[in-house]
């Protein structure tokens, strides 16, 4: 898959009179064609600041990056055409037009006219399930409408990349759940990247998340090896309760390094462990040798919560600027 969007050594550095604030540090990594890219991270991390730069809002302190093979700095023109854009920014929509007239208005600054711009706002109206509020003034849109409408916006010129800013917050579950629909659809021939704090959203659309902390890039990687990372699963097993359990007894024969931690509550035993399958047929061959009863045996991963909460607990003496 080509690379349609490369990024070295990016830095960002606003000054507020004689305070700095790196608001990006350092940032190099790279998306390809037809992948979703989220980059995750608490407020203040630097994720808008990035997706900024990225489409040419903001010019960068230091490094490079390049959108479609285009300089940010040096092809702004060129980034900007091949991008779309979408942000909360509600106030650079008209207030006073209607949906389909916002559409219609931001169409033709791209060049767009007659026939095939009706026929791409009608594309997208269905898409996004907009038809119904077509003729209803902006100002009357509901949150989630609002922000269906800015992605149709952000792809009216048909741009190879979507650069998405938190594109669910402040909605409902249900719209926020058709809105991630959308954008998995969308990235069957674009690419996408969007910032944002919910680890839900990353999880389910991302096919690889860049973990952003304090303007440093902590990892870049899919969800699943993400989790991976951690080397921490719970083996959950649930017994009748007629052989009470101690924890130690799964402590033996060189298994204290392999088994992290051992909880017994009620007739269930939690068995933390870096792998299941080097511990599963000794714990299992262990319980039957006490004659206990297995009821239900449950592997669980860790969820991208606990992977997100340890890198933000890492250590900053670990990062470089
Ligand atoms: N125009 C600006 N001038 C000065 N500082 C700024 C400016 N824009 C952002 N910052 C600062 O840069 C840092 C990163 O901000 P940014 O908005 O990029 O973070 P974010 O990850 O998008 O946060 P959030 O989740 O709250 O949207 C913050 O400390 C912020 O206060
Ligand atoms: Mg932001």
């Amino acid at each position: 898959m080509n690379e349609i969007i490369k990024v070295s050594s990016l830095t960002k550095t606003y000054k507020l009179g004689k305070r700095e604030i790196k608001a990006v540090r350092n940032v190099s990594f790279v998306v390809k064609e037809g992948e979703i890219f989220a980059i995750l991270g608490p407020n203040g991390a630097g994720k808008t600041t990035l997706i900024k730069m990225l489409s040419t809002l903001v010019l960068p302190t230091s490094g490079k990056a390049f959108v479609c093979g285009y300089d940010i700095v040096k092809d702004e023109a060129k980034v900007r055409k091949c991008i779309g854009l979408s942000t909360g920014f509600e106030r650079s929509f008209y207030y006073r037009l209607t949906g389909f007239q916002n559409l219609k208005f931001f169409g033709t600054l791209y060049g767009m006219r007659g026939r095939s711009l009706n026929d791409k706002i009608k594309e997208l109206s269905d898409f996004f399930n907009l038809n119904d509020a077509k003729e209803m003034l902006y100002m009357k849109y509901s949150t989630g409408m609002k922000k269906k409408l800015s992605l149709a916006r952000a792809l009216i010129h048909n741009p190879k990349i979507l650069m998405l800013d938190e594109p669910t917050s402040s909605i409902d579950p249900k719209s926020a759940m058709e809105i991630r629909q959308r954008i998995k659809e969308i990235k069957k021939d674009k690419a996408v990247i969007l910032a944002t704090h919910d680890l839900h959203e990353a999880e389910t659309i991302a096919d690889r998340i860049a973990i952003l902390k304090d303007g440093r890039l902590l990892t870049v990687d899919s969800p699943t090896n993400l989790k991976r990372y951690l080397k921490h699963e719970i083996i959950k097993i649930k017994t009748d309760g007629s052989v009470s359990m101690d924890k130690d007894f799964f402590l033996e024969n060189g298994m204290r390094e392999k088994i992290k931690r051992v909880d017994v509550k009620d007739e269930t035993v939690f068995i933390h462990v870096e792998n299941t399958e080097e511990v599963m047929d000794y714990v299992v061959d262990k319980m039957k040798s006490m004659k206990v009863k297995l009821l239900k045996i449950n592997v669980e991963e860790p969820s991208l919560e606990e992977v997100f909460l340890n890198f933000m607990g890492e250590k900053d003496d670990k990062l470089s600027d």
